[in-house]
């Protein structure tokens, strides 16, 4: 982690949840004073918790964030939503091109081009979320198909932009499976993703993270943060993972 600039730590709650524990969970986080003090919290619920999470968070320090967004910003897209209407609820930030709308919606990278271009046309920071399978690490063609992902991502209409540039590795084979990737490969590839992208990005890492790893992995120079899943679904657990990411 810099030491100047404060580490991002930002819960996707995914598919999960229902309105009273959203409602609850949102609350006990903004109430948290370890979410103000030299860090960035964001969450990202489900988009029909939105508008109760946006009016729980307030004007308080902690983001709010859409898990996905249409390319469109309207028109007959039955199931869809789009950068205005998230930014019309108090979004600020978007995550784009998560593994899991990859690989289980069909996103390709020019698809995931096309998202980033309408989040910076909404106004909305994306957070672009890049990694490789296990196949791919294991045929040594990680860092090319983060490169890939990433060019594509750079030809976005603005993107990077004039404000903060968000990038999030997760390797795939990392994702709610308990295997958090080694500190090599972390380092290894936040700084190919660094030297691909023009100016000051910060890189997330995500994948399996806990409480228990948050510190060690917040410690990286390289690492600007932590993208959590799975334990972002309890105060308990996701507050440590604050705590354990705040710089001293
Ligand atoms: P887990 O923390 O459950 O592995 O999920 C990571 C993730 O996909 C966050 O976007």
């Amino acid at each position: 982690m810099s030491q100047t600039t404060k580490p991002w730590v930002i819960g996707n709650w995914k598919m999960n949840l229902d309105r009273r524990a959203a409602e609850i969970l949102a609350r006990e986080i903004a109430d948290d004073p370890s979410c103000r003090a030299k860090i960035k919290v964001g969450l990202a619920p489900p988009f029909p918790y939105l508008d109760r999470v946006a009016e729980i968070l307030g004007h308080g320090p902690v983001a709010l964030l859409g898990q996905d967004l249409h390319p469109e910003a309207r028109g007959a897209y039955t199931g869809s939503v789009s950068g205005p209407m998230l930014r019309d609820m108090g979004v600020t930030h978007v995550l784009v091109g998560h593994s899991e709308r990859r690989r289980l919606h069909g996103e390709d990278d020019n698809m995931i081009r096309r998202k980033i271009s309408a989040a910076v046309e909404a106004g909305l920071t994306p957070v672009v979320c890049v990694g490789e399978d296990l196949a791919q690490r294991e045929s040594q063609q990680a860092m090319t198909t983060i490169t890939t992902q990433l060019e594509a991502a750079l030809a976005a209409d603005g993107w990077p932009g004039q404000g903060e540039t968000l990038v999030a590795y997760e390797p795939v084979w990392a994702i709610g499976t308990g295997r958090v990737a080694g500190r090599e490969q972390i380092i290894e590839i936040h700084t190919g993703i660094r030297r691909l992208l023009p100016g000051h990005a910060r890189i997330l890492y995500g994948g399996s993270v806990s409480p228990d790893t948050a510190g060690p992995l917040a410690r990286e120079k390289e690492i600007d943060g932590l993208l959590v899943g799975s334990a972002s679904l309890t105060a308990t657990t996701f507050l440590a993972i604050v705590k354990a990411t705040t710089p001293a």
